[in-house]
């Protein structure tokens, strides 16, 4: 018989942890125990798993015994403060936040990019930054082909990548922006019905946000290219769960949009959606659900005099490749 593991959920309750556990169902994952650890507040209640319901429990120091595979959703402060108690259990620790990414001896790993560096592993492997993974299915295989050279994005993120509650908050600021009723932002720092917020996690003394410094630094990490430049700019938009980005990309050797679509059209993870006469580009709506990432707008970079530059847009499901579904990919390379 194949080998079962006993995975174990923390957070089980959230946009991610949801998605963690259907997609541990989806893709047939060998579970022999599941367990969901969330709050106290959560403690009781039950979710479903293969038509089943597992009442979730309250996380604590022990709830790691005898568990192989804990897939960590719980936000940084909460890793942080349990890595010790599950790594000491003897479980693999996967971890959602953005905790222990930068750390040298925690492989930060996107399974179509840097499966090797799973193999480092002791004990606890990093899931990365949602809107990086992203971009790095779609980047890491043209990299392979022509050698990158400097990476420019702006984004267009999601409200699930502040949670379930960001989700909740843009539908209800919705209706009662429609409503004509007054409205509180909490999870996001203005308004973002109707508006975006060029502003994602704490600005830094460079003017830049960490999110943006996590896209610099886990590129450069995942790709194996620590003196890569890479600049951009984050924003939150008012669509639901995929984020979107606009990719300018540079190379050391010469790439026209037709190679490009080829090499993407036979990698893993992408899905080109390209065609501007038909109307066909990736869109967070069409990506929203999918596992693969939509990347589309492929063309030649004219701001240039060579053929070493190109222009992308990618869409991807934030709740799933950039984050459930490859905390459980990294589960199966496990
Ligand atoms: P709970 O629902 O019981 O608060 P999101 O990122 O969508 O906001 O989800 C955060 C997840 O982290 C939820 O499952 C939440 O559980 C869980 N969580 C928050 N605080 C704790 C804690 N102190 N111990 C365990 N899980 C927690």
């Amino acid at each position: 018989m194949a080998k079962e593991f006993n995975v174990a959920v923390a957070g089980a309750t959230g946009a991610v942890g949801v998605e963690m556990i259907k997609t541990l169902e989806k893709r047939n994952f060998p579970v022999k125990n599941l367990k969901l650890l969330a709050s106290a507040r959560s403690a009781g209640k039950t979710l479903e798993y293969k038509g089943e319901k597992i009442v979730i429990e309250e996380m604590t120091y022990d709830s790691f015994k005898g568990v192989d595979i804990a897939l960590f959703s719980a936000g940084g402060s909460i890793s942080k403060e349990y890595r010790k108690y599950v790594v000491d259990s003897g479980a693999v620790m996967i971890d959602n936040s953005s905790a222990f990414r930068m750390e040298e001896d925690v492989p930060l790993v996107v399974p179509e990019v840097n499966p090797e560096d799973i193999k480092l592993h002791k004990g606890v492997i990093a899931n990365p930054n949602c809107t990086t993974a992203i971009m790095l299915v779609a980047v890491a295989p043209l990299h392979r082909a022509k050698k990158l050279r400097r990476l420019v994005a702006a984004t267009y993120q999601a409200a699930s990548g502040a949670g379930a509650k960001g989700m909740a908050e843009l539908i209800e600021q919705t209706r009662q922006i429609l409503n004509g009723e007054a409205i509180e932002p909490k999870a996001f720092a203005h308004r973002i019905a109707f508006n975006l917020i060029p502003h994602i996690d704490s600005f830094t003394d460079n003017g830049y946000t960490k999110e943006e410094l996590k896209m610099l630094n886990e590129s450069r990490k995942m790709l194996h290219l620590p003196d890569l430049p890479v600049s951009c700019t984050c924003v939150r938009i008012p669509a639901l769960r995929a984020h979107s980005e606009s990719l300018n990309l540079e190379f050391e050797e010469e790439i026209t949009p037709e190679e490009a679509r080829a090499i993407l059209a036979a990698a893993p993870g992408v899905t080109v959606a390209d065609d501007p006469d038909a109307k066909l580009y990736p869109m967070p709506v069409d990506a929203t659900e999918k596992y693969d990432v939509l990347a589309g707008r492929i063309r030649q970079d004219i701001s240039r005099n060579d053929k070493r530059g190109l222009e992308m847009f990618v869409s991807g499901d934030q709740l799933l490749k950039g984050a459930a579904l490859n905390a459980v990919q990294i589960a199966e390379l496990l």
